[in-house]
């Protein structure tokens, strides 16, 4: 893992995240690595303690937990399994599909997913995103509520989106606060150590690599996955599944986490991005330890 950081602290392609404001405060040099086997040992390199926000990783546990509660065939006909080949914050992608979401790792999915959630109040759907989403990482996720704030105060186009849906009939409940939820989820911190383990227990059928406690369902976890492979990392999914081989998604803060199906997990967390939002560093650090390791399920 030291090496691997080493080969790529160096890069200096891709801009950090800034249409979210307090993103645009992230050190481009930050650069951490953390491979989790499904036996629970992780290996770490660099900055893989530092925390920053899960942002559109979250898409992708949020979904498992709305599987796991509504079920296989309900979610995929409400929510698609289908690249949209547009970027993650596309409207077009909404209007193309005759008001149809794609799929739940874009924006649009992800909101329509995250309107599903059980609880019959917004707070018990919070304790529903937070307690799961802790429960993959095993520990207590906290809010970075400067990063909530900032991402309240400019997500417009989100609530737009979320808006287009409700008048496509795609979102029952209130668009605000359905927005204001995803927001909230995104905003949550995590590292690198806690990220690897998340993909960990995906790995490992939904099992929790070090406690062994079930979070989700063998199937659910291979819904997941079948999901990130086609779409985890946007219109450059087929670059990624091309080069890597496995399921991956990413965030605008700079995480992405790759998944291993029975092996392990790696998460790499760097912020300056490419153009459809993936850590460059990310990218490469994760093809070179997939050829490395001989991970690519293909
Ligand atoms: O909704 C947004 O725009 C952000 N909260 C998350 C987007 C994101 O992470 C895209 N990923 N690379």
């Amino acid at each position: 893992m030291e090496k691997t950081h080493s080969m790529y602290a160096g890069l200096e392609e891709g801009n950090v995240a800034s249409y979210i404001p307090k993103l645009a405060e992230a050190d481009p040099r930050w650069f951490g690595l953390t491979l989790a086997s499904t036996n629970g040992s992780t290996f770490s390199a660099g900055d893989s303690r530092q925390e920053f926000s899960i942002q559109s990783i979250s898409k992708a546990f949020v979904y498992a937990l709305v599987c796991d509660s509504v079920g296989h065939d309900e979610v995929r006909e409400r929510i698609g399994v289908n690249n949209t080949g547009l970027p993650f914050n596309s409207v077009m992608a909404i209007e193309l599909n005759a008001g149809h979401t794609m799929n739940p790792m874009v924006n649009a999915g992800a909101l329509a997913t995250t309107s599903l959630v059980p609880g019959e109040s917004w707070d018990q759907k919070w304790e529903f995103i937070h307690a799961g989403l802790s429960a993959f990482a095993g520990r207590d996720l906290v809010l970075d509520d400067d990063v909530y704030q900032s991402e309240m105060e400019t997500n417009l186009r989100n609530l737009s989106i979320a808006r287009l849906l409700q008048s496509y009939g795609h979102i029952a409940v209130d668009p605000a606060c359905v927005t204001e939820l995803y927001t909230r989820q995104c905003s949550l911190r995590v590292t690198t150590e806690d990220l690897a383990i998340m993909g960990a227990t995906l790995a490992n059928g939904g099992a929790h690599p070090v406690t062994g406690a079930s979070v989700v369902s063998p199937a659910v976890s291979q819904d997941v996955l079948s999901v990130m492979a086609t779409t985890g990392m946007y219109e450059a999914s087929g670059d990624w599944l091309y080069e890597i081989g496995m399921p991956g998604k990413s965030g605008v803060a700079g995480g992405v986490v790759t998944v291993a199906p029975g092996k392990g997990s790696l998460a790499i967390f760097s912020p300056p991005l490419d153009a459809a939002g993936n850590s460059v560093r990310g990218i490469h650090a994760t093809a070179h330890l997939s050829r490395k390791l001989g991970l690519n399920l293909f």
